[in-house]
């Protein structure tokens, strides 16, 4: 990636849950302290989503040799993979989805938002996610729909894999931005994309790596908001991940990892403390911040939390 392809004025083209615009200026932060110059010699981002750190990275100029970016969610990175390859046919087809939906009543608008959303889901068996062809630029085109449409940008599927979040209340939807969607195209420019298991990444890591890791959070409480596909992310996930970071750290490789803080709701557990303390990984320094959480939708419900920014240099 030379510096003539890094868009910095691009940002995030999909609403995700967990996306890092609170948290993403206290790791700009943490990194402009220890990384000089600003450059990072590998980057790696395996809990991609909507990519909140990896743009504000941009914006704050860094630059990259190697950007590697990835995510379990296949739907997820089929998008990312569209915007990257084939930005002017997706904006196309999004442009035709925002003419249509705008020029209907809201009683069709919503017709037409669950016809979308059957459509994404019937294509789903057997679908070929492997190269960019007009089903998958259809098929991004309506993730993206359906991300801007649906009830807080939420992606949720059913145990079948399928689509199942309600519209959403929005007036004007933006449904292409096709102007920051050509900055993210020329942002990724030379970057490498998979669809994977973060772990398959542990390789490719090395001492001159920068990884910025953001899980699912740990499941902290019963219905707490940590399904993010089908193939869930539990307390037994959190433990291997340490057990990567620990990997990694002994790789000579710098991260940044974020996580809720368990003692927002029992101030006696110390998972952390015992998967990551100190006394694994002598190197951690611990961090906590304040910053508040909105994937809850009931209003009385929302209020300042504590995140960890976990981090090993
Ligand atoms: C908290 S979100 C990341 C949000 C992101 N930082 C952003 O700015 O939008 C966690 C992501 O991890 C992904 N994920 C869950 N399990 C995974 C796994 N085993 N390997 C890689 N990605 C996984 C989910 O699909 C989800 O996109």
């Amino acid at each position: 990636m030379s510096k003539n392809n890094t868009n910095k004025n691009a940002k995030p083209f999909l609403k995700w849950a967990g996306g890092k615009k609170q948290v993403k200026n206290c790791i700009g932060d943490i990194l402009s302290k220890k990384i000089k110059g600003k450059r990072i010699d590998n980057y790696f981002e395996p809990f991609l989503g909507g990519g909140a750190v990896f743009f504000h990275l941009l914006e704050e100029k860094y630059k990259f040799n190697n950007v590697y970016l990835g995510d379990i969610n296949k739907e997820l990175i089929l998008t990312w993979k569209v915007v990257q390859g084939k930005p002017y046919d997706l904006i196309s087809i999004l442009e035709d989805f925002s003419e249509k939906y705008k020029k209907k009543s809201p009683e069709c608008q919503k017709k037409f938002y669950y016809d979308t959303r059957d459509d994404f889901n019937d294509s789903l068996d057997g679908f070929n996610y492997d190269k960019l062809s007009d089903e998958q630029i259809l098929r991004a085109s309506q993730m993206i729909f359906l991300n801007k449409t649906c009830f807080n940008g939420l992606y949720r599927v059913n145990l079948s894999g399928a689509f199942n979040v309600p519209m959403g209340k929005y007036k004007n939807p933006l449904i292409c931005d096709d102007k920051n969607i050509l900055k993210v195209h020329e942002a990724l420019n030379g970057v490498k994309i998979y669809c994977q298991d973060y772990s398959k990444f542990l390789d490719l890591i090395d001492r001159n790596s920068f990884v910025y890791l953001d899980p699912p959070y740990l499941p902290i409480k019963k219905n707490s908001f940590t399904n993010y596909d089908s193939s869930g992310f539990g307390v037994k996930e959190q433990i291997e991940l340490s057990k990567f970071c620990e990997s990694i750290d002994k790789k000579g490789a710098r991260f940044i990892l974020s996580n809720s803080d368990p003692k927002n709701y029992d101030s006696n557990c110390n998972f952390f403390k015992d998967h990551y303390g100190i006394l694994d990984l002598k190197v951690c320094n611990h961090k906590k911040i304040m910053v508040r959480r909105s994937i809850n939708s009931k209003g009385n419900k929302r209020g300042p939390i504590n995140e960890l920014l976990i981090y090993n240099f």
